[in-house]
């Protein structure tokens, strides 16, 4: 079966970096970005993130209702032993929430919240995005943070990686980068996209990579 078609998007400080030397939240979006990132929202079926970010940013990910952008998608957490907090802002709000885990994870009730086994060890993104599919879900919105970007961008379930490229500058080996992970120690075995636009956004600049 196809699986859906998949969007990685993040949004960056001039020096790589997605969050604060404490790995705080922190707006790097200008309001041009944050606007062309909602209206991505609207153009897709599901909104994916980590649960590292729910726990550090706690995002509601819905759709800001002031842009009239109409229903916010599915919202899917990558939770494998189900530590997603009862009153995390993912599981409130006007939009449904997926809970996808690895095989046993924690039983646990959470409001309106369905639950779905994923795989073994970290979640499975084939087998998410192929259950994904099946259910009409035909257009993923991959929103981080660094470890969930890292395991899209190193396989091969990915079609478009936009990264917006803010003026701010942040360094410090503890703030998280565009990806996190293992990393690459051999060259042979780096990764290379191919640049398909290039355009200037608010105070940054917005690039658009496809597989290369
Ligand atoms: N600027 C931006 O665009 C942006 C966007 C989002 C987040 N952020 C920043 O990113 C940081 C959070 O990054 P993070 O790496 O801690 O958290 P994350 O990438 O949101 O979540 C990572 C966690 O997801 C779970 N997971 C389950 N299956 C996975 C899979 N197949 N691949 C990857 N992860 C999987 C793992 O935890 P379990 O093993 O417990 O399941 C993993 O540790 C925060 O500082 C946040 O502010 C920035």
């Amino acid at each position: 079966m196809k699986r859906p078609y998949v969007i990685v998007n993040c949004a960056a400080s001039l020096d790589g970096k997605i969050a604060l030397a404490n790995r705080r939240l922190v707006r790097l979006s200008c309001s041009d970005d944050h606007q062309r990132v909602h209206a991505l929202r609207a153009e897709c079926d599901a909104v994916v993130v980590g649960i590292g970010t729910v726990l550090q940013d706690d995002p509601r990910l819905l759709l800001n209702p002031s842009l009239a952008l109409g229903k916010s998608p599915l919202r899917v957490v990558l939770d494998t032993t189900l530590r997603t907090p009862r009153s995390a802002r993912v599981l409130q709000g006007d939009a449904p929430t997926l809970i996808a885990t690895g095989s046993r994870p924690h039983k646990r009730e959470l409001p309106d919240t369905e639950v779905v086994e994923c795989g073994n060890g970290a979640v499975d993104l084939q087998q998410l995005l192929l259950m994904l599919q099946s259910r009409g879900i035909h257009k993923v919105l991959v929103e981080g943070g660094e470890t969930v970007l890292w395991s899209f961008l190193t396989s091969e379930l990915w079609d478009e990686f936009t990264q917006f490229i803010s003026n701010s500058f942040i360094g410090g080996v503890t703030s998280p980068s565009i990806a996190g992970g293992s990393g690459i120690v051999t060259s042979s075995d780096m990764r290379k996209f191919r640049l398909e636009k290039v355009e200037r956004l608010g105070n940054g600049a917005l690039l658009t990579w496809q597989r290369g």
